[in-house]
């Protein structure tokens, strides 16, 4: 019962890794708060909409669900997210990176001193160095920019748009993982490879071939219920020294793509 006592956020709670993650915390004593759009109450101890699609014009859809939440919390995992589907580019960037910003930005005043944040990126942000560019020009956006034409000027198109997204999110999560440290409060990330959860159809029809390709690699995709317990040990005091770091979750995928770039094995 290793998180026996803490109060855990967590958005995306209604399905997936999420919905996973909800279990595993409270298997191990956790009381959890879920945000999510769909409404979905059988496996949280609290649960609250919210719309993340809902950005800027004053957040209305994040504000409410913030100021509905009584504080505090010990942990917040920032789990739901779209994936590469549609058309729409800028829409991706918004849901999993500037309003999953927001949304944080907004609640931690009702955190406790010493609380832990997971974000959930993704093996699709590997790519954060080469592209730190742009990326660090994403980040050093307000919420009122114009995100549909930073994405044109930057050719941030579809399914792109879902890698960057990831880009930013990893190098966020580095950045400011000093950000609230007199308090306490850490930052990590958590980037699964594909992971066989509702949206995974999503992946193999953006990327195609590669996409299939890189799960044979590894023999298969992913179970939510093995990300979980990467989120768990994350918030759990026991890694309380582990602050800005990512950990992939991937079968090995992450390092299939370094030896694929450094050629190790020829
Ligand atoms: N499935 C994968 O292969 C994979 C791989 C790497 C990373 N991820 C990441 O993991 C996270 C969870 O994905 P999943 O596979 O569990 O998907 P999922 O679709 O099963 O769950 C996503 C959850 O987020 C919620 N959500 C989505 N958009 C929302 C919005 N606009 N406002 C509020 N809630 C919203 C959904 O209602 C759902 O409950 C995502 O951030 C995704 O990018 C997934």
């Amino acid at each position: 019962m290793a998180l026996k006592g803490k109060r855990i956020i967590v958005t995306g709670s209604a399905s997936g890794i999420g919905e996973a993650t909800c279990a595993l915390l409270r298997e191990r004593g956790a009381t959890v708060v879920g945000f999510d759009r769909t409404e979905r109450t059988d496996n949280v101890d609290e649960y609250h909409r919210i719309e993340l699609t809902d950005f800027g014009a004053g957040n209305a859809s994040i504000k409410a669900a913030v100021e509905a939440f009584e504080g505090p919390a010990d942990g917040l995992c920032n789990i739901a997210g779209l994936p590469p589907r549609g058309e729409d580019a800028a829409l991706v960037l918004t849901v999993n990176f500037f309003a999953l910003r927001r949304f944080t930005e907004m609640i931690v005043p009702k955190l406790a001193d010493g609380a832990s944040i997971v974000n959930m990126a993704s093996l699709a942000g590997f790519g954060w160095q080469p592209n730190i560019g742009v990326v660090k020009k994403c980040l050093s956006l307000d919420d009122d920019a114009d995100r549909e034409a930073f994405c044109t000027e930057h050719d941030v198109g579809f399914p792109r748009s879902y890698f960057f997204s990831k880009e930013c999110l990893i190098t966020w999560t580095k950045a400011n993982a000093m950000r609230w440290h007199d308090r306490g409060i850490r930052l990590n990330s958590v980037s699964p490879g594909p992971v066989d959860s509702p949206i995974i159809d999503d992946f193999v029809a953006a990327f195609g071939e590669k996409a299939k390709t890189d799960i044979e690699r590894v023999g298969r995709p992913g179970h939510p219920e093995e990300i979980a317990p990467a989120v768990a040990f994350l918030l759990d005091d026991e890694s309380g020294w582990i602050n800005g770091t990512n950990i992939a979750v991937d079968g090995g995928m992450e390092a299939i793509i370094f030896d694929d770039i450094h050629q190790f094995s020829n």
